[in-house]
């Protein structure tokens, strides 16, 4: 007799995302002669740059000649690529161990993963908005009671607020994983080194591990601010960062990312070494490695050619974000983030529940943005809108919110 996991029945509502689509879907049906603006999920729209899509048929050619053919790659990915990688962070004044970096196939499959190798009784601590992947993925580990109106019994939410800059005070009983993710999705705020800080040594002293999602660090455009927690002096005794190609190359469908388990890393009951072994062990039992031709696109990503042009792309999507924030401004709308993340976090007029403002904005502005308590009960009131889209649908969208919105 079979059995389902109970933890799954705790899940509220669906996944976030594909929750927003359906809701749009239902709008269509019932508006058949609109086209609604996408500025909902954060889907890269723009085409992959020329270096790319030479490095990805490089990646076919490779397979079509007997001489290199490759199988089954390395098992944490392609030497070369994760070479290339570590050469980036020695770019941020951090040296990595190529044996410290995995590769994937993207943020989001790693961060919820990443919990499998913890004790089901670690207390976690969770930025409050965040990322749905980290709440649900520790629901299913079983590590929460039951849930009620977004939240979670047992989970320790970090409020990220205007009062606090969207950068959360350390948790107020002890906690032993904490999910940290800047720049911010949804909030767009990026973390100076002294607010990573005040967590690192948090962290260090007692013995808890950070998993910090640096999926969006290409976006941050003040160079005063830490593009890896791995700049703040002891990080790697307690971090795992993980982060992806998907936001800075347009590889939200190509799929690849990695993951950094220092060796250094320590928990309660492991020693240097213990968590990267176990990372190991986890992907290799469970993962068969990114596709050969995809990691040959991220090393052209890496190339010095293919570092201008994804800094071209995210220029891009800067310039849409920008361009979002002020016409919000515009309309008198309290905004915040589009500076150095390409998300636009508004606050709803007049304190309307963010879902409430999304069928508001769908049915009056005919755009889709994304209800901010989708992202935790501290989102409430607030709601985002992602600047990857055509240039020109982004226009539209933003004349259709200063034209058609009643405030
Ligand atoms: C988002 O819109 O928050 C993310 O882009 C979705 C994702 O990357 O999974």
């Amino acid at each position: 007799m079979a059995n389902v996991n109970p933890h799954y029945r705790k899940l509220q509502a669906g996944f976030l995302f594909p929750e927003i689509e359906m809701r749009t879907r239902a709008f269509l049906e019932n508006n058949p002669n609109v086209s609604v603006m996408r500025l909902g999920i954060g889907n890269t729209t723009e085409p992959l740059t020329p270096t790319v899509v030479a490095g990805l048929h490089e990646g076919v050619d490779l397979l079509a000649r007997p001489e290199t053919y490759s199988g089954y790659g390395d098992e944490q990915g392609a030497q070369a690529l994760r070479e290339a990688l570590a050469q980036r962070y020695e770019n941020y004044g951090v040296a990595l161990d190529i044996e410290e970096i995995f590769i994937s196939d993207g943020a989001k499959p790693d961060s919820a993963n990443i919990q499998s190798i913890f004790r089901q009784d670690n207390a976690v601590a969770l930025q409050d908005p965040g990322y749905p992947v980290y709440v649900d993925s520790n629901v299913i580990g079983g590590r929460t009671g039951g849930g009620a109106d977004g939240q979670y019994e047992g989970l320790v939410y970090m409020p990220c607020t205007e009062d606090n800059q969207f950068f959360p005070a350390l948790p107020g009983r002890k906690v032993d994983l904490i999910y940290l993710c800047s720049p911010n999705n949804p909030t767009g705020a990026a973390a100076t080194l002294g607010q990573l800080k005040t967590f690192v040594d948090y962290a260090r002293e007692h013995r808890a591990v950070i998993i910090f999602d640096a999926a969006y660090a290409v976006f941050i455009s003040d160079r005063r601010l830490p593009r890896t927690i791995y700049e703040v002096e002891g990080a790697k005794e307690c971090a795992i960062e993980i982060s992806s190609f998907s936001k800075e190359a347009g590889f939200t469908g190509v799929r690849l990312g990695w993951t950094v388990v220092p060796k250094a890393l320590v928990c309660e009951d492991a020693a240097p070494g213990e968590l990267n072994n176990l990372w190991l062990r986890r992907q290799t039992t469970m993962f068969n490695g990114a596709s050969n031709i995809v990691q040959q696109g991220g090393l052209a990503i890496l190339s010095e050619q293919g570092q201008k042009e994804s800094q071209e792309l995210v220029g891009y999507y800067m310039a849409n974000a920008k361009t979002i924030r002020q016409g919000l401004e515009g309309l008198g709308i309290t905004c915040y983030g589009g500076d150095n993340a390409p998300y636009v976090w508004m606050k709803t007029p007049g304190g309307m529940p963010s879902w409430a403002f999304f069928d508001k904005v769908l049915d009056e502005c005919h755009v889709e943005g994304t209800p901010g308590s989708g992202f935790g009960p501290s989102g409430e009131g607030y709601f985002r809108l992602s600047a990857f889209g055509h240039r020109e649908d982004i226009e539209r969208a933003v004349q259709s919110i200063q034209d058609n919105l009643t405030l």
